[in-house]
């Protein structure tokens, strides 16, 4: 793993958005996985800016969308369909058909998410993938517990990740209780992974992360059996490494 430190958000947005608009430079038919939460607002910001700048060409990438939560409708403004459309895909120059999401419906979700993995398999597998990680050391929406799925799959939100995720709902009853995510299999085929946090709220989860054991407790652990991890991080994330 390669631990990048940085003195503040700004610093990690840009220094996010260096690795993939780079990794979209060197190859302008990238793969791209892409994660929502709070953390990549501004790297998505200054992909835009670059974009506008005519720095980055995004007409031949195509993008593969880490979760969406189960039965919240694309015009939901809290759906990951509707963040990702409005942070950067109504803002650059991507191709709407080459943009992909998970399904947030719930009929036939079990053979939904078989053909999400096939799709990203038949586009030759995810050259860079984003990701964020909760509190509890989730990554996409792999949730502690006693196993973890290779695989794209419906999963059951933890009440940590309910009340983390509930400051964007105007209550906590209104957080969607399940998600579909790739799984920890779909995210460790990725040829590179960047792996952004930011604040004191994410210090124990990035700790145990990058210097603790691998374990199904904290998913993002799984990481450290990665060869191309990048984890970008500011002093408050990175505080409790040792
Ligand atoms: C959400 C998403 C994750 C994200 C995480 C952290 O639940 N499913 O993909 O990485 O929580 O979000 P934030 O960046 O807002 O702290």
């Amino acid at each position: 793993m390669k631990l990048i430190v940085v003195d503040n958000y700004q610093e990690l947005s840009e220094r996010a958005a260096g690795v993939l608009v780079t990794e979209v430079a060197v190859k302008p038919q990238a793969i791209l996985g892409l994660a929502t939460g709070s953390t990549p607002e501004g790297m998505y910001a200054q992909i835009v800016k670059l974009n506008r700048e005519g720095k980055v060409d995004f007409s031949q990438v195509t993008t593969f969308n880490l979760d969406e939560y189960a039965g919240l409708a694309p015009e939901h403004e809290q759906s990951y369909y509707y963040y990702m459309h409005h942070q950067l895909f109504h803002q650059i120059n991507i191709r709407p058909e080459q943009i992909n999401m998970p399904s947030c419906d719930l009929e036939d979700v079990d053979q939904f998410c078989r053909e999400y993995d096939q799709r990203i398999a038949a586009a030759g597998g995810i050259d860079l993938q984003v990701l964020g990680i909760g509190g509890n050391g989730h990554i996409g929406f792999n949730e502690p517990g006693e196993q973890l799925r290779v695989h794209t799959h419906l999963v059951d939100l933890t009440e940590d990740t309910i009340q983390a995720n509930s400051r964007f709902f105007s209550s906590a009853e209104e957080v969607p209780k399940q998600a579909v995510t790739m799984g920890l299999g779909s995210i460790m085929l990725s040829k590179k992974i960047i792996l952004l946090a930011a604040g004191k709220a994410k210090a124990e989860a990035i700790a145990r992360t990058v210097c603790g054991l691998i374990t199904t407790a904290i998913p993002a652990s799984i990481l450290q059996l990665h060869r191309d991890v990048i984890i970008i991080v500011d002093r408050e994330a990175a505080a409790l490494i040792t």
